[in-house]
């Protein structure tokens, strides 16, 4: 009996030597354990072994089975690994050091976004963040733009309908949302929030209904800054603009104010900016930022009395800012996620 056990344990070791490949195996398998194999017929000869015998031949049978069923489990494995292998190519020397020095970086506009807020940190100006999605009211009405005023209009804002749905939730307003178009909003919310002196930046994500192309995004990103104390001037404000302007772009740079409009200022100016040190765009006036002084009617949206209190507000484009500090030449790199463009950062 043990020399039958013996037997087919070795015969099933020489029989697996040769084993290449996982159907090899199963036909090994077959031969020793399966329904006619080897163990399994010696096992239904236990009815012709007299009782008293019985038990020590289950359990010799038995310990003879757990052991053809781990070499077998080991032939399995050995198969496994050397198919791993294969996949696998070379063996790794995993103590190498890497080939590639990849390490993550900040992206070109983070990186000016966090410039542009840590020049106006120094002058003691606090950052202040809000929704992207706003009401028209924080958008145009309560920054003193009139309904029928071209910006609102559906060719260029992004307008949610007052009635709409999200998956299986519907929702009814009284007014319609937008997707803010400039962080101006933040003024206000700002100053429905604050009691002035009120010295605030605030970075973010704006979006318009816009073409893209080499100078236009649908979405974009702005600082706008808000200064609100008593007896501001224009000078206040230019002295502000200046500092951020040669902080961002160098001593040398001259900057000019031209009369514009906006709705939330009066005065309202465009800033010019001129330098010898910008590449492509050196030796002419560039265009590089609105501001003004607060209007009285947007103090009075927020009860804030302009009698007491005056201010400046300015927004400048993070996207313009980075491509004129880089000499970048088309908008559409900053949102392509080309590691050949932002690894140049
Ligand atoms: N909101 C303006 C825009 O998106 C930029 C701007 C101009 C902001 C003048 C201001 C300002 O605060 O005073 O074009």
């Amino acid at each position: 009996m043990e020399e039958q056990l013996q037997a087919i344990i070795a015969e099933t070791e020489s029989a697996l030597a040769s084993v290449e490949a996982r159907s090899q195996l199963d036909q090994v398998k077959a031969t020793i354990i399966g329904g006619n194999g080897k163990l399994t017929v010696l096992m239904k000869g236990i009815a012709a072994v007299p009782k008293e015998e019985r038990p020590a031949f289950g359990q010799a049978v038995n310990k003879a089975k757990k052991q053809i069923e781990s070499l077998l489990t080991q032939t399995a494995e050995s198969l496994d690994n050397a198919e791993d292998a294969a996949a696998l190519g070379k063996t790794a020397d995993v103590t190498l050091p890497p080939s590639g020095n990849y390490i993550g970086g900040l992206h070109p506009l983070t990186q000016t976004k966090r410039r542009i807020a840590s020049i106006f940190r120094q002058i003691g100006f606090t950052v202040a963040e809000a929704t992207e999605v706003e009401t028209e009211w924080f958008c145009f009405d309560a920054l003193n733009t009139p309904e029928d005023h071209p910006a609102r209009d559906e060719q260029d804002t992004l307008y949610f309908p007052k009635e709409s749905r999200f998956g299986n939730v519907s929702r009814k307003t009284e007014e319609a949302y937008v997707l803010r178009t400039h962080t101006s909003s933040v003024q206000i919310r700002t100053m429905l929030k604050e009691k002035p002196p009120i010295r605030v930046i605030a970075p973010g994500r704006c979006f318009r209904r816009d073409t893209v192309d080499a100078t236009h995004s649908a979405n974009f990103h702005q600082v706008e800054g808000l200064y609100v104390d008593k007896k501001v001037t224009v000078r206040d404000l230019k002295a502000v603009l200046d500092h951020l302007l040669r902080e961002l772009f160098g001593k040398e740079v001259k900057t000019r104010l031209r009369p514009s409009f906006f709705p939330f200022t009066e005065p309202s100016f465009e800033v010019d900016l001129y330098s010898s040190n910008l590449g492509r765009l050196s030796n002419k006036w560039i265009e590089i930022m609105g501001c003004g002084m607060v209007d009285p009617k947007v103090f009075e949206n927020v009860d804030i009395d302009s009698k007491e209190w005056s201010g400046f507000a300015f927004g400048i484009g993070i996207e313009r800012v980075a491509m004129m500090l880089h000499g970048i030449d088309d908008i559409r790199h900053f949102y392509q996620n080309d590691l050949r463009f932002l690894s140049q950062f």
